[in-house]
């Protein structure tokens, strides 16, 4: 992927302003600033000004950004799906926060509109970031019940309501990497520490009755980089757009790791 790579020293400067058609007529102009980057140019990223209508266009930053592909720029580039907050693929960053677009409300934002990839990532084009070593960080915590005991022959293995109300907070994870791109830590240190995307769901299979590996799963967080290069700074917590809490399951984490020490 390096080919695809925003250079280090790359700077961002003023691109075009664009119109919608017909958007000269508009009660309810929007102009929505984004930031473009194509790999093939070799140009340094810009930031192009688009106008639309945004009566015509629906109610979410990520049907701005349809109707700026399908009415101005078709090569606009970005990651969406679900367009119900369920995907995590529209992660990016609007207006300083990182959130998804699909749920994120035009009116939400007042003046102009910044979007931008999400912080700190390599860029493969405009507004889809590399998020291949994010997701490897993800495999490495082993997201699977591991169990020993043989597997009951007449049922499935069983919770009591209790047990399953532990997963509540920690299974709603999409994986959108809103948090832990918002997290100084994972900026300068993303190469070794987890973040807190990861942490939490190592965290939500530490925490599940079912699974029987809790030990090796904390013997193998238990590590200066992967674990404790959080600091409880909470951008993640403040900026998880489905209202979820990664600095408490990474305390929890800690925590279950210095009782185990005693
Ligand atoms: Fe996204 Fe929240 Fe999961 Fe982080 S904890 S990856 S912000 S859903
Ligand atoms: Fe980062 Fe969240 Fe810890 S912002 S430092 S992972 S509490
Ligand atoms: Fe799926 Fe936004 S398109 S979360």
């Amino acid at each position: 992927m390096a080919e695809f790579r925003l250079p280090a020293n790359s700077r961002i400067r003023e691109g075009n302003t664009h119109r919608a058609p017909g958007a000269e007529s508009s009660n309810n102009l929007r102009r929505i600033r984004v930031y473009r980057y194509d790999p093939e140019g070799g140009a340094n990223p810009r930031m192009d000004t688009f106008e639309i209508d945004a009566d015509q266009a629906g109610p979410m930053i990520l049907d701005a950004l349809i109707a700026i592909k399908d009415q101005i720029d078709p090569t606009l580039t970005f990651r969406r799906s679900c367009r119900e907050g369920i995907c995590g693929s529209c992660a990016m960053n609007i207006d300083g926060t990182n959130t998804l677009a699909c749920t994120k409300g035009l009116d939400e934002v007042k003046g102009d509109i910044n979007v931008s990839p999400l912080p700190h990532m390599d860029v493969i084009k405009d507004l889809v970031p590399d998020l291949n070593h994010f997701y490897a960080q993800y495999a490495s915590i082993e997201p699977w019940i591991k169990t020993q005991t043989p597997t009951p022959p007449d049922h499935e293995r069983l919770q009591s309501k209790e047990e399953r109300e532990r997963l509540d907070g920690l299974y709603e994870c999409i994986l959108c990497a809103c948090c832990s791109t918002s997290c100084p830590s994972y900026w300068w240190n993303g190469d070794r520490y987890l973040g807190p995307a990861a942490l939490l769901q190592a965290y939500r299979w530490i925490a599940d009755s079912r699974d029987e590996a809790t030990g090796e799963r904390l013997d193998e967080l238990n590590d200066s980089y992967k674990l404790y290069r959080c600091h409880t700074i909470m951008n993640c917590t403040a900026t998880c757009p489905k209202g979820l809490n990664p600095g408490k399951a990474i305390g929890e984490i800690k925590r279950l790791i210095a009782e185990r020490e005693v």
